[in-house]
């Protein structure tokens, strides 16, 4: 067999991601929408709109919820609050997975709390027993309830799918979930991550009084980079407003070029260019609510959601690592990795929408406007927009 001198580059979606940002990047320039977009202020501020984002936004679309590695045993459960739902997330003993509504069928306290491995759950009330499959397994003092029938009182069920290493959920328990036809084209890129085989590492929560949407596009444009991240890694790494921007359906990913990517000028590509997060940072928008930010060496998680009010939001920040830690070391790696990703979320980004809260709360203008650079947020607008019904100007 002839062995060839050099690696060929076989991957034509890799190596063509790092041409384009390479091009953008030596011509200092960047993907961009047609023209501005006008964006009313009420887009931001207005509760009515808020209440309408519940229904047609965010209970009856499939949410990434919660990693697969977070459960990964047989057995494994968590405790998360998602727009005020409790949700028992659990892996059954065959490995499949569910999501519940956390709340006892018989009076409504909540049978699980917080995170571990566990088969059943004993509500803290009068004590009724539940599996991890959802079932009824125990009632105290069985002859009050003679006349029920158990099999009817399993905890509710939301319908849910685990792909690509998430376990998906539609939050209204008798809506469809059909994960081919929300995620269409975008099912094999992430594919492309097998973030299944990722290991979870940790989670930070924050809250911020700046509309939900409002904080999500600060995760679409790198036209702030230089002002807000100028001190950290962000903005000393990559190349201030310049994107490389593709569109998968309502779903977006941009690829923002880190500094390095310019020493590839005048090369032949090589198999370097296949693996385009080496020179970039290829952040993902999972319609609605879902930030994905990859580094080579793991993967931020970034669920934003509202908290009560048009311009009050609540932030999940985790992390994944790509190559699981298998010594102490390792581990406290991605600890400091992860203490410095975060720190820029918490101390950077939220430090500044706060403002951009006040700005929608208090402004007598009638519309923010959008740049062409910013086409990522553009999109983010027109999707949203698009579902809730609201003409843009
Ligand atoms: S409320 Fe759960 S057992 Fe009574
Ligand atoms: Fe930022």
């Amino acid at each position: 067999m002839d062995i060839p001198e050099t690696t060929p580059s076989t991957s034509s979606y890799g190596a063509d991601l790092t041409r384009r940002a390479l091009d953008l990047a030596m011509s200092s320039s960047t993907d961009m929408a047609e023209s501005t977009l006008r964006v009313p202020l009420d887009y931001y501020r207005d509760d009515k709109l808020a209440e309408l984002e519940q229904t047609r936004l965010l209970r009856g679309t499939p949410l990434a919820l919660l990693a697969s590695a977070q459960i990964p045993n047989n057995d494994d459960y968590v405790v998360r609050t998602v727009l005020d739902d409790s949700l028992l997330i659990t892996r059954d003993r065959d490995g499949q997975t569910h999501v519940f509504l956390n709340y006892c069928r018989h009076r409504g306290a909540m049978p699980a709390c917080g995170a571990g491995n566990a088969r059943r759950f004993t509500c803290p009330y009068h004590a009724w027993v539940y599996d991890n499959t959802g079932k009824l397994r125990g009632v105290p003092g069985k002859a009050g309830f003679d006349d029920l029938d158990r099999s009817d009182y399993g905890l509710v069920e939301l319908p849910s799918e685990e792909r690509h290493g998430f376990i998906w959920a539609v939050l209204t328990a008798d809506a469809p979930l059909d994960l081919d036809a929300h995620l269409g084209s975008f099912d094999d890129e992430l594919a492309r991550w097998r973030y299944q085989d990722f290991q979870y590492h940790d989670e930070r929560h924050l809250e911020s009084t700046v509309s939900w949407k409002g904080a999500l596009e600060a995760f679409a444009e790198g036209y702030h980079f230089p002002f807000v991240h100028g001190n950290s890694v962000i903005g000393q790494n990559t190349i201030a407003n310049t994107h490389v921007y593709d569109e998968y359906g309502p779903h977006h990913r941009i690829g923002f070029p880190f500094n390095w990517i310019r020493d590839l000028a005048d090369k032949e590509p090589d198999a370097t260019w296949d693996d385009p997060s080496a020179y970039m940072g290829l952040i993902y928008w999972i319609y609605p609510n879902l930030i994905l930010a990859n580094s080579p060496v793991g993967v931020e998680v970034i669920d934003i959601l509202p908290a009560g009010s048009a311009t009050r939001c609540t932030v999940r920040h985790s992390w994944m690592a790509k190559y699981p830690a298998d010594t102490p070391e390792q581990t406290e790696m991605y600890a400091g990795i992860f203490a410095q990703v975060h720190a820029a979320v918490r101390d950077e980004d939220f430090a500044m929408l706060p403002q951009c809260g006040e700005g929608v709360r208090r402004g007598q203008h009638e519309h923010m406007v959008i740049g062409r650079n910013e086409i990522g947020v553009q999109h983010m607008v027109r999707v949203m927009a698009g579902h809730l019904g609201i003409a843009l100007g």
